[in-house]
C-alpha cells in the first residue's frame, strides 16, 4: 500500500501521549496478573472495533467518486478493508489465555495499523472539506468514522496506562482535557470520581455518534416515500442531542449520572429497536420502492454500535 502521503502523520499522535496523569489503581495484584488483564481488555474491544474498522474502508471504498483521479483512494480503501478484515478473524480466533506476547504483539499491530486509517480517514475528510475529493460519502461522516477510530486506539493505549486523546479529538465539550477511554473491562479498577468522568464523557461521545447516525439516515431514506422512516430518524436525532446537553448539566454540577445513563439505555433500546426494524424492513424488500439510499450493512453496522454503548451504560450503573 502506498502510505508516503499520510507518512510522518502518524508520528503526530506520540505528541499526545503523555503518562496517565489519572492512572488506573492496579489493586495490589501482581503486575504479571495486571498486565494480562489489561491486555484481555484491549482484546474485548479489538473484538467489537477492528471489524468496525474494516467496515468503515468498504462504507469509504463504496462512497467515492469513482472518476479515475480517485483511483488510489479506492485502493487504499480497499488494502484497509483486507487487512483490517484479516485482523479481525486474528482477534477473535486468539483466546483470553493466550500468552502475553500474543496478546500484546496483537495490539501493537492493530494500534498500528489503526493508526494509519485514522490519517487516511483525516486526508479524505480535509481534501473533501477543501473540494479537493469528491463522494457521495459526507465528509461529516468521514470525520465521525475518524472520531471513532480514535476513540477505539485510545482504549488500547490506555490498557498500556497512557492516556493519548483529549475531548477536542473525540468530539466532546472542553477540548482540552485528557479523556479517559478506559477499556470496559477495566472499569472496576477506577475510583468513583474517575467512573464519574469516563460516565460523562462516553455519554457525550456516544451521543454525539447517534445522533449523527439518526441524522444520516434522515437524509439518506427516500423522499416521500419513505417519509415515517425519516421523520422517526429526526425523532432520535434531537434524543440523542438532548442527551449532550444533559450529560454536560450532569459534568457541572457533579451528580445525576444514575438517570442520565438509565435515560441513555432507555433511548439507545428504542433507537436500536428502531435500526433493526429498517434493517429488516430493507433485507425483506418491504420498505417502500424496497430499497434505500443506504447501503444495509450501514443500518447493521450503527445498531452493533448502539449495542456497545449500551454495554457500557449498563456496566457504569450495575455495579
Ligand atoms: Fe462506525
Ligand atoms: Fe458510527
Amino acid at each position: 500500500m502506498n502510505m508516503d502521503y499520510i507518512s510522518g502523520m502518524s508520528q503526530n499522535l506520540q505528541a499526545f501521549a503523555t503518562p496517565s496523569s489519572n492512572p488506573i489503581e492496579t489493586g495490589g495484584v501482581h503486575e504479571a496478573e495486571f498486565l494480562r488483564e489489561s491486555l484481555v481488555a484491549a482484546l474485548e474491544e479489538m473484538k467489537v472495533w477492528v471489524l468496525l474498522m474494516s467496515e468503515h474502508a468498504k462504507f469509504i471504498r463504496l462512497g467515492l467518486d469513482p472518476n479515475p483521479n480517485q483511483e488510489e483512494f479506492f485502493r487504499i480503501a480497499d488494502q484497509f478493508s483486507v487487512q483490517l478484515e484479516s485482523l479481525h478473524r486474528e482477534v477473535i480466533q486468539t483466546p483470553s489465555n493466550a500468552p502475553v506476547e500474543i496478546l500484546f504483539q496483537l495490539r501493537e499491530r492493530t494500534i498500528v495499523m489503526v493508526n494509519h486509517l485514522i490519517q487516511f480517514k483525516r486526508t479524505l475528510f480535509q481534501l473533501l472539506e477543501e473540494c479537493k475529493a469528491l463522494a457521495i460519502l459526507p465528509a461529516i461522516l468521514v470525520d465521525h468514522i475518524r472520531r471513532e477510530a480514535d476513540r477505539f486506539v485510545g482504549t488500547l493505549e490506555r490498557s498500556k496506562g497512557k492516556v493519548t486523546r483529549n475531548r477536542q479529538t473525540l468530539g466532546i465539550p472542553d477540548g482540552q482535557i485528557p479523556a479517559e477511554t478506559v477499556p470496559r473491562l477495566l472499569y472496576h479498577r477506577l475510583s468513583p470520581a474517575q467512573l464519574f468522568k469516563v460516565g460523562v464523557e462516553e455519554v457525550e461521545f456516544f451521543s454525539r455518534i447517534h445522533s449523527e447516525h439518526a441524522e444520516h439516515l434522515s437524509m439518506s431514506f427516500r423522499p416521500e416515500v419513505q417519509e415515517n422512516y425519516r421523520k422517526t430518524a429526526l425523532f432520535y436525532k434531537q434524543e440523542f442531542a438532548n442527551q449532550i446537553e444533559q450529560a454536560k448539566m450532569v459534568e457541572q454540577s457533579g451528580s445525576g449520572f444514575e438517570a442520565l445513563a438509565s435515560n441513555g439505555i432507555k433511548i439507545s433500546t428504542d433507537f436500536n429497536n428502531y435500526l433493526r426494524r429498517v434493517l429488516y424492513d430493507i433485507t425483506t424488500c418491504t420498505i417502500p420502492t424496497k430499497q434505500t439510499n443506504f447501503p444495509p450493512l450501514l443500518a447493521d453496522h450503527m445498531s452493533r454500535e448502539t449495542v456497545y454503548y449500551m454495554d457500557i451504560l449498563q456496566r457504569l450503573t450495575v455495579r
